[in-house]
């Protein structure tokens, strides 16, 4: 795509169009939510779509990917307020069908918290999608390199890299977390279908890799090539390296 305003209106079509089958067939969509830059034109178009359309989300469960540990869901670099304030709050989606990872859980209570996070997906029949962006790591979700294909989802440290690029939003890099809570590669890869995002020069080089490199625990989201339902969604500049 030219730009990603067009990408991420295709993208919001899709969550649409899956959102309305659903809701004929009386049944849930489960969706798999991303925060960051790259998911912020696909929310604008479904609040768009729900505000002019009539959109409902009265039938959605949503999942989201990770959450910094610790984190206070107020706080304003966390992930629960990000998705308040870029979705949920202008949407009619049911308070009770939103989950997010628990940032404020004592340490000792954290795998509980991510073995029942993955119970509540395969209780809602598995997700029907999951949106993607993707780190200059070549992290999905926060799952850094060294992830293993059947991660589950966990505690993790995260890259210097990460912590380089959040350092803007937290006001220094000496104060982003070292740690966060992500869904598992396993869990995202478990996704009847996943659409990766990546919009800007500066993602070209990791979208080469993770495109067209060799499959390797190094850059996690070479492990999409395996999923058999994987849409990838660029922007132009994001394009250039590939062959
Ligand atoms: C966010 C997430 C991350 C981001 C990635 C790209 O929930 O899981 O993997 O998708 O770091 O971030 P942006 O979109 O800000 O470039």
């Amino acid at each position: 795509f030219a730009n990603a305003a067009q990408a991420s209106r295709l993208i919001a079509e899709e969550i649409a169009a899956l959102i309305r089958d659903k809701a004929d067939k009386k049944q849930k969509a489960v969706l798999g939510l991303a925060t960051g830059s790259s998911p912020l034109g696909v929310y604008k178009e479904l609040i768009r779509m729900h505000k002019e359309e009539g959109l409902s989300f009265q039938n959605v469960i949503t999942f989201n990917l990770d959450e910094y540990y610790p984190m206070q869901p107020t706080s304003l670099q966390s992930y629960v307020r990000f998705m308040k304030e870029n979705l949920f709050d202008e949407i009619d989606i049911p308070p009770d069908n939103v989950h997010i990872p628990d940032g404020t859980l004592p340490r000792d209570k954290v795998a509980e918290f991510c073995a029942e996070y993955e119970r509540l997906i395969t209780d809602a029949g598995g997700l029907d999608l999951q949106i993607l962006g993707i780190g200059r790591t070549g992290h999905i979700g926060f799952n850094e390199p060294g992830s293993p294909l059947d991660s589950s989802t966990r505690l993790v440290t995260l890259d210097y890299v990460t912590r380089t690029d959040a350092a803007s939003d937290f006001f220094g890099q000496e104060n982003v977390p070292r740690k966060a809570i992500t869904m598992g590669i396993g869990a995202i890869m478990k996704s009847k279908r996943c659409i990766l995002m990546a919009w800007g020069e500066n993602k070209a080089r990791i979208v080469q890799k993770a495109i067209e490199g060799e499959l390797s625990e190094q850059v996690p989201a070479t492990y999409l090539q395996q999923h058999p339902n994987t849409l990838y969604v660029l922007e132009e500049s994001a394009s250039t390296e590939l062959s």
